[in-house]
């Protein structure tokens, strides 16, 4: 599933005066007759001038980029990676902030799950002095391999569960949803979704220029009064998805 990768994706190409084929559902491809990626990417390859590909299986479009001539670009690979989502977070901060050093950046949320965090995570390391402050269920905290970038970037970096108490040093506040679909029980679930609900009374001791991000879907965790407040970007932030793509998709197809 997928809303504004997608479209964005798609809108990027037609602003650029490029078309847009291929499939969102891949039941109604050849794929539900036991075609493996392998061939699927090889057939699009030839069809297609660039493949932006969202997988429900971590690694699926590294595996295809070795099989084809045309750049693959990963929107999204389980519970991974989604480097583009991180490319549209950071013009976004850019924006925000004038440049993408120099911040506390709080990640909120499901961060084992959350494959936007991991990438920010990743990318956000190569800025010098940025602190990350991690707020999650202990059950929710980021995988091993995102500690261990962290570990070896000499990141700093700590851990907590609660959000108010880390409030007045964030200069970024980045939401995530719990990720529904890959629990492996609905109790498990429901117990933890709503563990963080970001809303008017917790932003009271938040800095006047915060920049509250999310990558949407929102579900339950970021309250719509907020909305209304200007540090709220999450909007703005889909807004820059367009505008990232658009510049990527030019890179990739060398055009200047
Ligand atoms: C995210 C994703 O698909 O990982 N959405 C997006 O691409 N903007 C976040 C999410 O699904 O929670």
């Amino acid at each position: 599933p997928s809303t504004r990768t997608r479209n964005s994706f798609q809108t990027a190409m037609l602003r650029l005066g490029g078309q847009v084929i291929g499939f969102d559902n891949p039941m109604s491809t050849s794929v539900s007759k036991g075609e493996t990626l392998k061939d699927t990417t090889i057939i699009m390859s030839g069809y297609a001038d660039i493949i932006a590909m969202r997988h429900p299986k971590e690694g699926a479009p590294l595996v295809a980029s070795r099989r084809t001539t045309v750049p693959i670009i990963n929107a999204g690979d389980g519970g991974h990676f989604h480097p583009t989502q991180t490319l549209t977070d950071l013009l976004t901060i850019k924006r925000k902030k004038g440049e993408l050093g120099n911040i506390t950046l709080g990640l909120c949320g499901d961060l084992q799950f959350g494959r936007t965090v991991h990438s920010l995570i990743e990318a956000m390391l190569r800025y010098p002095n940025v602190k990350f402050v991690l707020i999650s269920p202990e059950e929710l905290r980021v995988p091993e391999y995102i500690r261990e970038k962290l570990r070896e970037a000499g990141a700093q970096w700590c851990e907590v569960e609660s959000m108010e108490e880390v409030m007045p040093e964030l200069d970024v506040l980045y939401m995530t949803r719990v990720q529904r679909e890959r629990f492996f029980n609905e109790e498990d679930y429901v117990r933890l979704k709503d563990t963080y609900i970001l809303d008017m009374d917790k932003l009271e001791n938040a800095k006047p220029d915060l920049t509250i991000m999310h990558p949407l879907p929102r579900v339950n965790e970021i309250s719509v009064k907020v909305d209304d407040d200007p540090r709220a970007c999450y909007f703005e932030q889909a807004l820059c998805g367009k505008h990232i793509r658009m510049a990527l998709i030019l890179d990739l197809l060398g055009i200047k």
